[in-house]
């Protein structure tokens, strides 16, 4: 082609990611054919030679830039991880990804990589119980201590902690927007410019995101300024409440230190569940999307009934607010888990989870069935009560996960077990 034809050529057409969810990564030449990759069982990988041995080897320990030219031992990769982190950085136009055990082993491998003794962690509230527990309990024994700042803080208070934080070394930011249980939005854009404006070139701490709720469709904070984005993909990519993992997705040079510690302790996926997330990836945009539609109903429905206090649904945020500011520059949709706050306390609560007939009473998110649970009595048992009042997770918020079942059935068993309260 001469520099004219290049000018004049159309340039190929950049495949979607629910296209690309078919088969890229994968080849079925390598594998007899077969459409879909085997599951490979194995726990170590023959070199063609020993040099090639030593190649690996090489690229395993960062002794040569690169990374690992070939599959070595099953605790560093395999094939069916390598086909799914290559389609999870597919998602978010991201250089890497990497595939965990579960959503909390993503977490504490990242935390394991970056934080040191006497170490603070800047990070946004609520956030997931566990993930509070091991920052302040488990890192908190090595030293490590934590500064917050609530969700939807606006940019003067992010900068305050901020300012507060530097004065020791910060190891990372950590952001989980929407949060869990309330749904509370984060303003990364704000939180990159405070770090960026407090921290100089050089010395600014990574900004890390738990992207559980609205991710990879609804929400993409490496466009907003996140350096790496989590999940838990038990949740919405594995999609069938059937398999427990995590992902983390970013550039290269925030993956390569993370991998070595994965590397290290251990913590990646088994290729059975691997397989299961490729599976579930083919499905992911269709299932969100549908889910999401449900939950559009089955919220219209709720705000209107005379004993919902509140409906903690992304789609409702009041116009003007803060949190719509934030939603309408970060999200694309208002996903399917909300919060609903019932008039009463705990009884009304527990009447209400009791008496559901075709939402299942069960903690976790994101499945193709309707899920409810009591953050405060449940997953958020563990937080301190006042820590609970603060954070707006009362005995009266029932969480709801909203599944891809007929709309109008979800909407008939909300209203039966309202009724029976
Ligand atoms: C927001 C969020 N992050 C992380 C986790 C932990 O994920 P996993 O249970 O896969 O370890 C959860 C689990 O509920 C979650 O909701």
């Amino acid at each position: 082609m001469t520099p004219d034809d290049e000018q004049t050529q159309p340039k190929p057409r950049k495949l979607k990611p629910s296209t690309q969810m078919m088969g890229f990564g994968y080849d079925p030449k390598l594998s007899e054919g077969a459409l879909k990759p085997p599951i490979f069982l194995t726990s170590t990988f023959a070199f063609e030679s020993a040099a090639a041995g030593k190649r690996f080897f090489e690229g395993i320990t960062g002794k040569r830039p690169g990374g690992a030219e070939g599959l070595v031992y099953s605790r560093f990769n395999g094939p069916n991880q390598e086909i799914l982190e290559d389609r999870l950085a597919v998602w978010e136009d991201a250089e890497e990804a990497l595939s965990f055990s579960s959503g909390m082993a993503a977490i504490a491998t990242v935390f394991l990589a970056s934080v040191r003794p006497g170490d603070t962690i800047v990070h946004s509230a609520p956030l997931y119980a566990a993930t509070e527990t091991l920052i302040g309990k488990i890192l908190g024994r090595f030293g490590v201590t934590w500064l917050d700042f609530p969700a939807g803080a606006t940019r003067a208070d992010i900068d305050a902690v901020m300012v507060r934080a530097k004065a020791g070394h910060v190891a990372l930011i950590f952001l989980e927007s929407p949060a869990n249980p309330t749904n509370a939005l984060v303003d990364v854009e704000a939180v990159r410019a405070s770090r960026d404006a407090i921290f100089a070139e050089g010395e600014r701490p990574p900004i890390v995101i738990d992207n559980t709720f609205l991710g990879p469709i609804w929400q993409q904070p490496l466009q907003h300024g996140a350096d790496l984005v989590l999940y838990s993909l038990t949740k919405y990519a594995g999609g069938h409440s059937d398999l427990v993992a995590g992902g983390a997705v970013g550039s290269k040079a925030v993956i390569d230190p993370i991998r070595t510690m994965r590397n290290t302790i251990g913590t990646i996926v088994d290729p059975h569940s691997a397989w299961m997330l490729l599976r579930s990836l083919e499905t992911m945009e269709l299932r969100m999307t549908r889910a999401a539609e449900n939950a559009a109903k089955v919220c219209a429905r709720l705000r209107e009934h005379p004993k919902v206090e509140r409906v903690g649904y992304l789609g409702f945020l009041e116009a003007g607010s803060r949190q719509a500011d934030i939603y309408r520059r970060h999200c694309s949709g208002a996903g399917s888990t909300f919060s609903l706050y019932l008039k009463g306390a705990e009884r009304e609560a527990f009447a209400f989870l009791d008496a559901l007939k075709i939402a299942k009473l069960a903690v976790s998110l994101g499945g193709t069935e309707t899920l409810a649970s009591h953050p405060a009595a449940m997953t958020h048992l563990s937080v301190p009560d006042e820590r609970k009042a603060a954070l707006d997770i009362g005995d009266n918020l029932v969480r709801i996960s909203v599944g891809v079942e007929d709309p109008d059935d979800l909407i008939a068993d909300f209203d039966q077990a309202l009724a029976a309260i």
